[in-house]
């Protein structure tokens, strides 16, 4: 098989066990996952994403066939990363205030992907597996033998701008602006940047791993459809020589130097696996008759709790879609939620606000504050015809937390940060008459 081309395989939720690759014929062992002497002189390893005995539907793990047991590796010292902050996040006062930020500078320096992470807010605790962190990463240079791990939670990547390279155990990935990309947790990669600049948003999960929703009476089809998941092909790298290896473990940043590369992985098989999607194959769908419906209708992954139906996190789109319905105010309607909402903006307008979110920007509404469309949008919106009106090149997402997102307090002295944000909903006009 060709290295260093990038090819995807379709990825399945329950998928059971027969999800598999191998970079070299004959590499991976015929009805047994680790025998005596595994073909090619490999080793077989195990990679857990699930306790052991987790539900059959639920469980994660992946057989490896690599060149060297990962274990090789000398002892870690801990290396700072100031910018990337872990739960519980208490270094900063929550504010009850609606909050909105413009996008991060592009670093002055050279800065890759680790560096380039900047933490925005964030709820739960690494170390009780539970809650998310939203971040954006700035980076202009690609990770240069250097390679991380998240002991912390998988990391789901939404690019805004620049193309991405990812370099996994399991193989690489490439992603564009419009597609996300999941890197379990603890899997090793390295980031390789493919334009002059990337930035993007990362969602780093402690808690339940991110899997399709339930579509109840939807039926089998629709929303986030199992086979447009992509997963790389077995592909390794051979070039020896000292490399970094970051390990991100309860919040804290540890590197040691092996002097081989982590991703030697010849062959695989599982369904703990890096996978991409394109946020166009999302079907979206919404009401041919009345009224808006609410935004779990967008769903493409959620994390949940052991609370049936409140999640973690889920991960929400607003995509490109037509919008027409009988006698309803079209935009988001105005609302309070027990449910936390941190939105990012990867291209165009978002239909609720006229200016002033912007893409790479982020805004906040954090558990029961008021928020909705601003008054330019919904006088407008108010005033509209019957008749079909599309959303075109238009991103927009959310990260939903039943956990308030605390800001950081980097976040909260940004000057990226708009002083003014509560200003969109004023100047509604009084429109009441009482006969
Ligand atoms: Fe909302």
């Amino acid at each position: 098989m060709n290295a260093t081309k990038i090819e995807a395989l379709q990825y399945q939720s329950g998928f059971g066990n027969r999800f598999e690759s191998e970079a070299v014929a004959g590499a991976l062992p015929v009805g047994r996952n680790s025998p005596q002497r595994v073909a090619h002189g490999l080793y077989a390893e195990l990679l857990s994403g699930s306790a052991f005995t987790m539900p059959r539907d639920l469980n994660l793990r992946t057989w490896m066939y690599r060149i060297r047991p990962a274990a090789m590796h000398g002892r870690f010292a801990e290396t700072p990363v100031p910018r990337w902050q872990t739960g519980p996040f208490t270094d900063a006062p929550t504010p009850a205030n609606r909050l909105r930020w413009n996008p991060w500078a592009e670093p002055d320096a050279p800065t890759d992907f680790i560096d380039g992470v900047v933490t925005a807010a964030g709820n739960g605790d690494a170390h009780a597996q539970v809650g998310v962190a939203a971040h954006v990463y700035v980076a202009n240079q690609s990770m240069r033998r250097r390679y991380l791990m998240n002991s912390d939670g998988e990391m789901l990547l939404v690019p805004q701008s620049g193309r991405l390279r990812l370099h996994t155990e399991l193989g690489r990935l490439d992603i564009a602006p419009g597609e996300i990309a999941l890197v379990p947790r603890g899997m090793r990669f390295r980031v390789e940047l493919l334009d002059v600049l990337a930035r993007g948003y990362l969602c780093e999960n402690y808690g339940s791993p991110f899997r399709l929703p339930e579509l109840g009476p939807i039926g089998s089809n629709g929303l986030a459809n199992a086979r447009d998941f992509l997963a790389p092909v077995a592909a390794y790298e051979e070039d020896d020589g000292p490399v970094q290896l970051v390990n991100k473990f309860l919040g804290r940043f540890w590197q040691c130097q092996q002097d081989h590369t982590p991703l030697d992985v010849v062959a695989w098989h599982g369904n703990l696996v890096p996978y991409k999607y394109d946020l166009a194959h999302f079907m979206a769908i919404g009401s041919i008759s009345f009224d808006h419906p609410d935004p779990s209708i967008y769903t493409v992954l959620t994390s949940n709790t052991d609370t049936p139906g409140v999640a973690n996190c889920d991960f929400v789109i607003f995509p490109p879609r037509w919008l027409v319905a009988e006698d309803t105010f079209r935009p988001p309607w105005f609302h309070r939620n027990v449910m936390s909402e941190l939105m990012g903006l990867v291209r165009g307008v978002y239909d609720a606000k006229a200016e002033g979110f912007v893409p790479g920007g982020i805004s906040l509404h954090n558990c029961m504050l008021p928020h909705g469309p601003d008054a330019a949008t919904f006088e407008k919106a108010s005033q509209a015809d019957l008749a079909p009106h599309a959303l075109k090149d238009t991103l927009a997402f959310m990260f939903e937390s039943r956990h308030a997102f605390r800001p950081t307090a980097q976040a909260l002295a940004a000057p990226n940060l708009q002083p003014d944000y509560d200003d969109v909903w004023k100047g509604f006009s009084r429109h009441f008459e009482r006969r």
